[in-house]
């Protein structure tokens, strides 16, 4: 769709998450921009195939293995991008995990909150401190983050998640404020269902349930839903300077579900 714009042209972007879905599109779009794009993901073979892609398709990217919920190896993806490429400019912080379980609060598994506050919440803040520790030094940046439609409303079963989306707006709208004399933008990003391995096939099993399914076309106005790429549409557009006046918005991308 943008391949005449290089709006990314030289643009250092770091993606977490960038193995798989929403992440992976994001990296590609990146590179088809002209982006040098450093792919993260704690699945290391699936962050290589990006990397991958991106080198055949004759775009310039390196792959890490990163855990975003280890802050040391946080700070080593960022150092490591600044060794390769000598600055970050564009951060999309996509890494993200839904639990395996569906349960009101009082029935909900103690690790599963665990590991999707320590992942979706605390890994994205530990990805915005080295970021933007590099970006004050770069003398500016974009910052996106993924959050969720659960990170706006409530997720019946899903206590975690919502918790952790909702945060996830709150630090994007703090560090706008924090940051907005510093030419550094930070927004989120609100989808509801897109069709991606972690609904189809992660939690919600939406591909062998068609019930399941059936109620998540629903949800949108437009009956469907999502394409990863439609949010890498979005992502990227926060990135660029098409965007310079927007900070701190947590936008939707539902087909109109919240309408
Ligand atoms: N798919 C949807 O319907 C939907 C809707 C709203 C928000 N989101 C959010 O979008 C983001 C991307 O999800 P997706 O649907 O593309 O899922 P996905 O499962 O296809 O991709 C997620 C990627 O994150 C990686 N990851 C998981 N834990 C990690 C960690 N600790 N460190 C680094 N990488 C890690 C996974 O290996 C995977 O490659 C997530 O934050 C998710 O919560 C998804």
């Amino acid at each position: 769709m943008h391949q005449k714009m290089k709006r990314f042209k030289d643009k250092i972007c770091l993606v977490t998450g960038g193995g798989s879905g929403i992440g992976k599109s994001t990296a590609l779009s990146f590179a088809t921009e002209g982006g040098k794009v450093v792919v993260c993901d704690i699945n290391g073979e699936k962050a290589q195939e990006t990397k991958n892609e991106i080198l055949n398709n004759g775009g310039d990217a390196i792959a890490i293995t990163l855990d975003i919920s280890d802050h040391e190896a946080v700070q080593k993806a960022v150092q490591q991008t600044v060794e390769t490429y000598g600055r970050l400019d564009c951060a999309a912080n996509i890494a993200g995990v839904a639990g395996p379980v569906s349960k009101k609060i009082h029935e909900y598994p103690i690790d599963s909150w665990h590991q999707q506050i320590n992942v979706n919440l605390t890994g994205t803040w530990y990805c915005m401190k080295y970021e933007l520790e590099q970006m004050l030094v770069n003398g500016g940046g974009n910052i996106v983050n993924l959050s969720s439609a659960a990170g706006l409303l409530a997720q019946p079963e899903n206590s975690p998640y919502a918790a952790s989306k909702h945060g996830i707006v709150g630090l994007t709208r703090t560090a706008a404020k924090e940051y907005a004399t510093d030419n550094i933008r930070a927004n989120a990003i609100c989808p509801t269902a897109i069709e991606t391995p972690m609904i189809m096939e992660g939690r919600r099993k939406l591909a062998h349930d068609k019930k399941a399914k059936r109620e998540a076309i629903e949800f949108q106005a437009m009956k469907r839903m999502g394409r990863p790429q439609e949010i890498a549409d979005v992502i990227l557009w926060l990135c660029s300077d098409q965007s310079s006046f927007i900070t701190g918005v947590a936008m939707v991308a539902d087909g109109g579900a919240l309408a």
